[in-house]
């Protein structure tokens, strides 16, 4: 099979890139900068990218390279810092950029010599992503320079002879308009790959590996019912069959009826699972406690501790599985990214976990990417394209603190807009859609009557990763549809408001 070796300098968009390689057919794997030519010489890649990262060359303790890589023959792509690693390591010059002009962040208006193999088919202008401080000021001999922008000379570079190639932009990100036929051109037109890899072969792959690993040992797996831990679910079934257990809580914070939906569903699949009914154990530990994060952190927990008692009366389970997907790990401060919140099962896990080992074969995967996986597997399309639920439920979509007066009230408003939703027929142009009970109360007017009483939030986006999304333009007849339904019908509500923000800056969900 072809391989592409991504070397990762620490930049954010690294899985991204990985992503983009597979989703030209190319396997490719992701392997700190650290790795050793021997090693890289014994991977044989068809080609290498560097990716971006957070440092400078010029500084002592940058993140470098074997400069024996570069006497592989091997193609080369880097990207910003990547790019400035080959400028850097090939007797060009790399510096701060002296003024603002030279760098450059966000959104840059970029013009293409369509010569260079990985420009090649597209058009002479386009709008490319920059996030760089740094500046090539000399490019190296035997390179030319393939791109420039109003700012910067030096935007792109290439040595069709030695077939390395480097770009100051991330065209891994959606921003840049061309820049998936850019990864392709790099592969295609200059590694020379034919596109064998699909995602049956990740799921191949996946099995071989879980079967390695787990042996003839039990495996206990978180299932939430949501897209990640069903397909997570079918993968491992169909990996180690019946060493594995699902274990579905219930944890009083579903949707309404969803608790019942899920254990039908899977009652069907010829697994062994078993419910735990949890609702006041998780109340509990949830009362008064109105903090974001801190809800996160005791729900991320409690499941850890109704797993653990589970895994001890089957008796003899080693390993705990999730569904873990690479956005819960990015968001939850893998390496040096911020904690932006902790997924409940990434960063919201106890520091103390009595499993031997916790497996996440979606680990490096996108939503859009699991759902692929999850049709590879042969589930029903109605499993894999639905909406995402999070593991925490309505707790992170109940504002300040916690209550079952709460959450049913939640419940029955988002039924409504779910309900409306669907039979609008909006469903489908949407990624995401769910309603948050925010804890301001408003003075309102109902018969000849003053009400004090709750505002809903409805949020509803479209998105692929859910790495950024869009607010989404619901019709507002369809809106205001909803909102005198909900008004109606559910107890202590008596004002909607819709979520008019996109992923950045707000996130999908508001805690
Ligand atoms: P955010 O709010 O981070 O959401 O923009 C992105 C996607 O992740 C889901 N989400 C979670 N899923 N456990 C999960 O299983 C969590 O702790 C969690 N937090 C957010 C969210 O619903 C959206 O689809």
């Amino acid at each position: 099979m072809e391989k592409v070796l991504i070397l990762d300098f620490g930049g954010q968009y690294n899985q991204l890139i990985a992503r983009r390689v597979r989703e030209c057919n190319v396997y490719c794997e992701v392997h700190p900068y650290t790795m050793t030519v021997e090693a890289i010489k014994a991977y044989s890649p068809i080609g290498i990218i560097f990716t971006g990262g957070p440092g400078s060359v010029y500084e002592d303790d940058s993140p470098q390279v074997d400069s024996a890589v570069f006497g592989l023959g091997v193609p080369v792509l880097g990207i910003c810092y990547g790019c400035q690693l080959l400028a850097h390591n090939l007797g060009g010059r790399v510096t701060p950029a002296q003024n603002d002009s030279a760098r450059e962040y966000g959104k840059t208006e970029t013009w293409y010599d369509t010569s260079c193999s990985i420009f090649k088919g597209l058009p002479e202008k386009g709008i490319s992503w920059m996030s760089h401080g740094d500046y090539m000021a000399k490019i190296p001999v035997g390179f030319q320079l393939t791109a420039h922008s109003a700012a910067c000379p030096n935007v792109a570079i290439s040595d069709d002879t030695r077939r390395f190639y480097g770009v100051q932009f991330h065209p891994e990100v959606n921003h840049t308009a061309y820049g998936t036929q850019m990864i392709r051109n790099f592969l295609y037109e200059v590694c020379g790959a034919h596109g064998d890899w699909t995602m049956e072969d990740y799921k191949n792959t996946a099995i071989r590996r879980i079967r390695e690993r787990v042996g003839s040992g039990k495996v206990l797996l978180a299932l939430s019912g949501g897209v990640d831990s069903s397909v997570c679910a079918a993968l491992l079934a169909e990996a180690i069959g019946s060493q594995l257990t699902c274990v579905f809580v219930d944890h009083g914070l579903m949707r309404l009826n969803e608790g019942d939906e899920v254990e039908q569903a899977f009652s069907k699949w010829s697994i062994n699972f078993i419910r735990v009914n949890a609702e006041s154990r998780f109340l509990l530990k949830l009362a008064g406690e109105a903090e974001p994060e801190c809800k996160r952190k005791i729900i991320g927990e409690e499941f850890i501790r109704v797993f653990e008692e589970e895994a001890k009366k089957i008796g003899a389970v080693d390993y705990l599985a999730q569904g873990t997907i690479y956005p819960d790990v990015i968001e939850s401060g893998a390496g040096t990214a911020a904690v932006i919140k902790s997924h409940h099962n990434v960063g919201g896990l106890p520091e103390y976990v009595d499993f031997k080992e916790i497996i996440e074969p979606l680990n490096i995967l996108f939503k859009d990417e699991v759902r692929q996986l999850g049709r590879a597997l042969g589930l029903p399309e109605y499993l894999v394209s639905r909406q995402p639920f999070p593991g925490p439920g309505l707790a992170i979509r109940i504002i300040g603190d916690i209550t079952k007066e709460k959450a049913d009230t939640l419940r029955q408003a988002d039924f409504i807009f779910r309900d409306e939703i669907a039979k609008a027929g909006q469903d489908r142009c949407l990624s995401q859609y769910f309603a948050v009970l925010t804890n301001t109360r408003s003075v309102g007017v109902m018969g000849d009557g003053r009400t004090y009483d709750y505002t809903l939030a409805l949020r509803a986006v479209t998105t692929d990763d859910f790495m950024t999304a869009d607010w989404a333009r619901v019709p507002y007849d369809v809106l205001d549809h909803i909102s005198r339904r909900i008004v109606n019908e559910v107890h202590d509500i008596n004002r909607i408001v819709y979520d008019i923000t996109s992923k950045p800056p707000a996130t999908v969900e508001w805690e």
